[in-house]
């Protein structure tokens, strides 16, 4: 690849806001110097331009603001069909919706099709790195791994282990699962930028037996991560008593088969006592907060402040299909209402360096993305604070840098990405430019679906739609 430089205003952070007010850093008119999908040089554009050489093309961004691409850690790419499905709750909503869905998944054409979709709405979204889960079948997460390793995409995911309480079809066979899982990961994990995740759904669908296998294979192959569940809901938390009577908490039924680690990433993470929290610090586990999710199934509200004082890890997910958007500038938006409703405050600078350098500090990622330092790889979305019209006042009247990432974070979307850019490659702009171009399969698929749902619905008297 050429080298290319882009020219914007860079923010990124060197520390976590919590710790330090000084942690972002910003300047104004800067420039980003790319090579080979790193970033070699990053300076204010007036010190750096004149020795860029002659042929390096300039993209220029002025007037946008330059951050580290946005890091999902959870979220689920068979549940697109899903989001936007309202049930009484997690598990209500899991068996109505969420389960039908993902059987669909063992036809690896399905699984393909989902794998493109998911890439393009991070990439439209500034999100160039995620955790994600594919369903029971093996075939979603060759899919997924398939289409991220021809991208470039930077990506953690995992098959679900599950071998009860779910529907046949769905269901691991004996031991299969966990045999499954090491040979994806032997396929998968450290190929380019691709990491396996042993992935027990949640302690409800996985046997005792299956949750001590994927232990063990944790513990065998510490260089690989753990993703799951973790109390979630208050129904989730009763019933997980109920099958665990031994576990003094939720937590404790991962700990006790060795799924703790610094590798362990747990969504959630809502109905935690102190006990708990101590622990998962301790264990310097990662929690993935989903404020979305939590508020679409009405699972609660995380406490921010109680997690942040016992030094857990937090980081952000969209959590779809329970999380009603892959946008993490709309979650970062959720997170702020969810830390009121506890009573608490949580100031933009803080959401975007759990979005960035916090989630890839979180990961061990540290020295690879989440910053616009030096020797990073090239993640970097670009945000326009002109994107709406509404924003576009709202910028006007910004202050400063944490009043102009609120405004973005509360008003903005996908709208508000002008640019992803994926190790250095321009990834939203040439997908959504091809976005007429599907591929037959993908047209004929689309045409089907609109058959089937038009039959499903009759024009209302005033024109609109009403259901049968
Ligand atoms: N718990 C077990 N499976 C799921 C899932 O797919 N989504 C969410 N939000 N919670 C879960
Ligand atoms: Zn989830």
């Amino acid at each position: 690849m050429a080298r290319t430089a882009l020219r914007g205003r860079l923010v990124d952070f060197v520390g976590d806001p919590a710790e330090s007010a000084a942690a972002v850093r910003v300047i104004d008119d800067g420039l980003l110097v790319i090579d080979d999908g790193h970033i070699v040089a990053r300076a204010g554009y007036a010190s750096l331009a004149h020795v860029l050489g002659p042929g390096v093309e300039v993209t220029d961004f002025s007037g946008c603001l330059l951050l580290p691409g946005l890091i999902d850690t959870h979220t689920h790419f068979p549940q697109l069909d899903v989001i936007a499905s309202p049930a009484s709750g997690l598990l209500d909503w899991l068996t109505r919706h969420t389960y039908p869905a993902e059987v669909r998944f063992a036809d690896p054409a399905v699984c393909a099709e989902a794998a493109r979709f998911f890439l393009d709405e991070l990439a439209a979204n500034g999100t160039t790195s995620a955790c994600v889960l594919g369903t029971v079948h093996p075939q979603s997460v060759d899919a997924l791994f398939a289409e991220a390793s021809a991208r470039g995409v930077r990506l953690i995911a995992g098959k679900c282990l599950m071998d009860r309480n779910c529907p046949p079809e769905l269901r691991d066979e004996g031991d299969a699962g966990v045999q499954q899982s090491l040979e994806l990961a032997e396929r998968w994990h450290g190929k380019g930028r691709l990491a396996y995740a042993i992935t027990p759904r949640f302690a409800a669908s996985s046997s005792e037996r299956q949750l001590k296998l994927a232990g063990e294979l944790a513990g065998a192959r510490p260089d690989l991560y753990v993703q799951s569940h973790l109390a979630e809901s208050e129904d989730e938390v009763r019933w997980v008593r109920e099958l665990f009577p031994q576990a003094r908490s939720y937590l404790d039924v991962y700990d006790a088969v060795g799924l703790l680690h610094e590798r362990s990433i747990y969504a959630h993470c809502i109905w935690l006592d102190g006990t708990d929290r101590q622990r998962f610090a301790r264990a310097r586990a990662t929690a993935a907060v989903c404020p979305s999710s939590n508020l679409f199934l009405g699972s609660g509200a995380f406490d921010f402040t109680q997690a942040v004082h016992a030094g857990m890890k937090v980081t952000l997910g969209t959590d779809v299909g329970g999380g009603q958007t892959l946008s993490m500038l709309a979650t970062m938006r959720t997170a702020c209402d969810v830390a009121r409703l506890k009573g608490g405050e949580l100031r933009a600078t803080q959401l975007f360096y759990w979005a960035t350098r916090g989630a890839a500090r979180a990961l061990g990622w540290e020295d690879h993305v989440g910053t616009l330092e030096s020797g990073a790889e090239a993640d970097v979305v670009v945000l326009d604070p002109l994107a709406t019209p509404l924003l576009a006042r709202r910028s006007a009247a910004a202050d400063s840098i944490e009043s102009l990432l609120f405004a973005l974070m509360v008003l903005g979307d996908d709208r508000a990405v002008r640019e992803t850019f994926v190790a250095g490659r321009p990834s939203k702009s040439k997908r959504r430019a091809g976005f007429p171009a599907m591929s037959a399969t993908d047209s004929a698929r689309a045409r089907d679906l609109s058959r089937r749902f038009m039959g499903r619905l009759k024009t209302a008297p005033g024109g609109g739609v009403i259901k049968p």
